[in-house]
């Protein structure tokens, strides 16, 4: 099976945790891509979606499926999105399509994150997938300090010769060489530096359910 074929399996069996009658936290990146497209099926049965990005936004409207507003909504049962790594914990890097900080609001506001992933983003310790970290830029450089303190090296994601800007106006720090053994604790600690606005482990909004694309089939993991 080709990986956008495993992307299309766990995008299709995530339907199954949409409840009927409730309005879903949408994600974003390839993976949520095509969960989007299997949920038109849905659209009946569904008052709309919370989403995390222009991008996963203009995907929902284009199938007639209402976005809301995360303000206008309460707590939500259920956040969809892909990762970028997971650990055997729930533990993620996420933000790989720089949607971090709508995504880890989302999240917050539901009360279960199903994962969505090929098996390709398994691991037994973050790290290896650059960190992305959404920065004030004017921080930038103070931040790349921090990180290199830490062992770290980080850079301003770039594209087209000119720094990423993300929905919310800031830039992307991506960081290797980092292992991070304690991802909770790596989390708050670099939450408190002043400038980041997200950090893209996702630890206290950990997963609780992973689908698996696997060649075998779609493998649940629960955490
Ligand atoms: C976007 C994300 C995505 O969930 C992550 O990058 C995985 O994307 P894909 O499904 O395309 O592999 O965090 O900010």
């Amino acid at each position: 099976m080709t990986q956008d074929e495993l992307k299309a399996q766990v995008g299709q069996a995530a339907l199954e945790y949409v409840v009927p009658g409730e309005i879903v936290g949408v994600g974003t990146g390839s993976t949520v891509n095509k969960f989007i497209e299997a949920l038109a099926a849905l659209k009946g049965r569904i008052p709309g979606a919370v989403s995390s990005s222009e991008a996963s936004t203009a995907r929902l409207q284009a199938l007639g499926i209402r976005v809301f507003d995360a303000n206008e909504v309460g707590e939500l049962s259920v956040y969809i999105d892909g990762a970028d790594e997971i650990d055997g914990r729930g533990y993620m890097i996420k933000g790989g399509g720089a949607a971090l900080t709508r995504e880890k609001i989302v999240a917050a506001q539901s009360r279960r994150f199903v994962c969505i992933a090929d098996e390709s983003k398994r691991v037994q310790v973050l790290g290896k997938f650059p960190l992305p970290v959404e920065v004030i830029p004017m921080a930038a450089a103070r931040i790349t300090r921090q990180f290199e303190a830490l062992g770290g090296t980080a850079r301003v994601r770039v594209k087209d010769g000119v720094p990423v800007v993300t929905d919310n106006g800031q830039h992307i720090l991506d960081v290797t060489g980092l292992s991070l053994q304690d991802p909770l604790a790596f989390e708050s600690t670099v939450n408190q530096w002043p400038g980041v606005v997200t950090v893209g482990v996702f630890a206290h909004q950990k997963a609780a359910v992973c689908l698996l694309g696997t060649s075998e089939g779609v493998r649940t993991l629960t955490y």
